[in-house]
Parts: C-alpha cells; structure tokens; sequence
C-alpha cells in the first residue's frame, strides 16, 4: 500500500513538474538567441576560431575589453549548450574553445550564420511579433506594418541599415542553401548558357552557381534598391535593378529561391507567369527552391518548416509554406505543364517547372 502511493505521489509530481518545466522553457527561451548575439557582438566565435590552444577566462576577457565575472557566466551557460567547450590547460585550470557551432557564428567563416542571428535578433524584426494577435482578431495592419508603418519591402527601401542586414540574412543563407543546392543537384545548372535570378538579394547565390558551372552568364534581378547595394566585383553576374510583377530579364532558365514563400497565391501566379514570359517555350525552365512542407511526415525539417511558416506570416502576412496540393494549384494556374521536386539536405526542395 505505502509503495502504491509513493507511486502516486511520484506520477503526481512528475505530471505537475513536467509542464511547468516546459513553460518555464518557454518563458526563458529567449535567453539563448540573445546569449548567442551578445557572443557573436563580442567576437567570441572568431577570437577562438583563431586560436590553437584553449583561452583562459583572464585573457578571453581582456581581449574582448569586458568583466570578468559576466563574462564567466554567459560563458558557462554556452558552454552547457555546447555552443563552446571547456578544456584543460593545466593539471588545474580550464580554458575555452570552439566547437561546430561556434564556427557556425563567426563573422567571416563560409557557412557562417552570423549575419542571421543578427537580424532575426535586431528590433525591427522583432518587433512584429508583438502585433500578432491583434492582427488575427481583427486589426487591419498587418503585423509588419503595425510595427513599422510599412511593408517589409518598401521599409527596407527606405532604411538601408536594415536593408544592408536583411542583404546579409538572406546571403548567410544562400551560401548554405546553394551549397546543398550544388551538392546534390548540380545537373540542373546543364546546358544552360544564361539564368536570371529573381529576386536574388545580393547576387549571393547566383555569383555561387557561377563559379561552380562556369558556362553560365548570370544576370541578377532584384529591386533597385537592392542591387544598388549589391558588391559590383561579381565574375559572369550581372546586376539588374526591376519588379518582377513587371517584367523578368530573358534567359535560358529561372532562378527563384526563397521568393514564391513570401506571398500569396494570386501573387506568386503573377511572378511564375512573368518568369514563364522570360523563358524559351520550348527548353525553358523555372528552377524553384523553397519548402514543400509534408514531403515527409517524419521529415527531420519539419519543425523548421513550421516555424518557417509563422515566420512568413509575421513578416509579409500573405507568405506562407506549401505543401504539394498547393504548389501544384499554383504552377497550374500560372500555365507551367509539368514539374518534377528533387529533395536536397536542406528544408527547401529544388523544383523544376516547365512550360
Ligand atoms: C527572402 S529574400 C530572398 C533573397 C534570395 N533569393 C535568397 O534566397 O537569399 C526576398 C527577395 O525578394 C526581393 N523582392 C521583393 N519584392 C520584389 C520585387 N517586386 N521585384 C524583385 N525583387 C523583389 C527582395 O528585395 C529580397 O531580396
């Protein structure tokens, strides 16, 4: 009997801790970005990158030029989360050292995320977040808007520190995207002489396919603003200013990443029906690289295609992630024939769309 509600008592315990473990997780669950940008500002990720043998705790914070004993504790809280790790230097004391993680946030590494967490992290992005619900009950301002009086388009025309981060985000990104992209499915660059990329941000992504298939004359297509901003030293990519609900430049092949999941149906058939303009009828094609969500019920990216989805909801409100059924209304109503989605080590697919 006394072992019987031990018992209990034990499960009782354990259904009222749980929860609320949980939900204290939720509470402070912004405590790992905001360690994780405090780091990337002070510079840890790359002052050990550069070093061979572990870094004390005196000299880390001598170098970085702050205190000690803050320093010790928001290390010691990275460290529990393996963004760093703890070695020996001595029979009796530790010092720092990187880890995969940590060289995922340097400044200047080639798949560094760094430029991501900023400005997932920055204000602006942050702030829309808090006129979600308003939004679903009613209040005609998207949540964009409400934070910031515009669209996230014409406010990063009109802020161009934000611009310059938003730039930087998304090229943090490509160079992974575009590696994956390049890894598993380079046969879609072949016998192509000319590609446009839509909507290609910096020309990150397309001065990357360049280089990896060298036949290609690639001609980067993004608002004025945009490429204006854009590094002119790009080998075989051309830089040119447009809206693609206009027109799209002529080329053998479309490029369109990360682009269709920032709007809705209506407008994702203009674009794909402007790209479809911009192609040879006859061996043209629209290489799409985005989500299709439920590829795989157990897929390892379906949380991040989830958290994705929301994402695109608080940032341009009419974007969403696609499954299947939807893409397919899309490509259909837009005149694309046929299509085929090959799966890459990413959570976007690559999509090849013909007339
Ligand atoms: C999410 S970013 C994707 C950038 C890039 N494709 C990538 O994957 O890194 C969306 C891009 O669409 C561009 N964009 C938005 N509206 C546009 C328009 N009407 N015409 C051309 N580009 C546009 C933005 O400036 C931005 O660079």
């Amino acid at each position: 009997m006394g072992t019987e509600i031990k018992k209990e008592k034990a499960l009782l315990k354990d259904t009222e801790v749980k929860p609320q473990e949980e939900i204290w997780n939720y509470i402070l669950g912004f405590t790992h970005i905001a360690l994780v940008k405090c780091a990337i500002e002070l510079g840890i990720p790359d002052i050990l990158e550069n070093r061979e043998s572990p870094i004390t705790l005196v000299d880390l914070a001598s170098e970085i030029g702050c205190s000690q004993s803050s320093l010790h504790r928001v290390m010691r809280f990275l460290i529990h989360y393996k963004v760093f790790q703890e070695k020996p230097i001595s029979e009796t004391s530790l010092g720092y050292v990187k880890t995969p993680l940590s060289r995922l946030l340097t400044r200047h590494g080639n798949h560094s995320m760094a430029d991501l967490v900023l400005l997932t992290s920055s204000p602006a992005m942050l702030a829309p977040w808090d006129k979600l619900s308003a939004w679903m009950l009613g209040n005609k301002e998207l949540p964009f808007e409400a934070a910031h009086g515009k669209d996230i388009w014409e406010y990063s025309a009109a802020n161009p520190g934000f611009s310059k981060s938003f730039n930087d985000g998304m090229a943090c990104e490509a160079r992974i995207l575009v590696s994956a992209v390049l890894e598993s499915c380079s046969q879609v660059f072949e016998g192509l002489t000319t590609l446009v990329d839509v909507g290609g941000g910096d020309g990150t992504a397309l001065r990357l396919i360049v280089e990896a298939c060298p036949w290609i004359k690639g001609i980067n297509f993004d608002l004025p603003h945009v490429v204006s901003m854009a590094p002119t030293s790009t080998n075989g990519v051309e830089h040119l200013g447009g809206d693609m609900f206009d027109h799209v430049p002529k080329a053998d092949a479309v490029y369109v990443m990360k682009i269709l999941h920032n709007w809705a149906d209506k407008e994702c058939i203009a674009i794909l029906r402007r790209c479809r303009e911009a192609i040879p009828q006859n061996k043209g094609k629209v290489i799409i690289i985005d989500a299709v969500l439920g590829r795989d019920e157990e897929n390892e990216f379906k949380g991040l295609g989830l958290m994705f989805d929301i994402n695109m909801m608080i940032y341009t409100s009419i974007g969403k992630e696609r499954n299947l059924e939807e893409w397919s209304y899309v490509f259909h109503e837009a005149g694309f024939t046929r299509y085929t989605i090959k799966h890459i080590q990413a959570l976007q697919s690559v999509i090849e769309l013909y007339p």
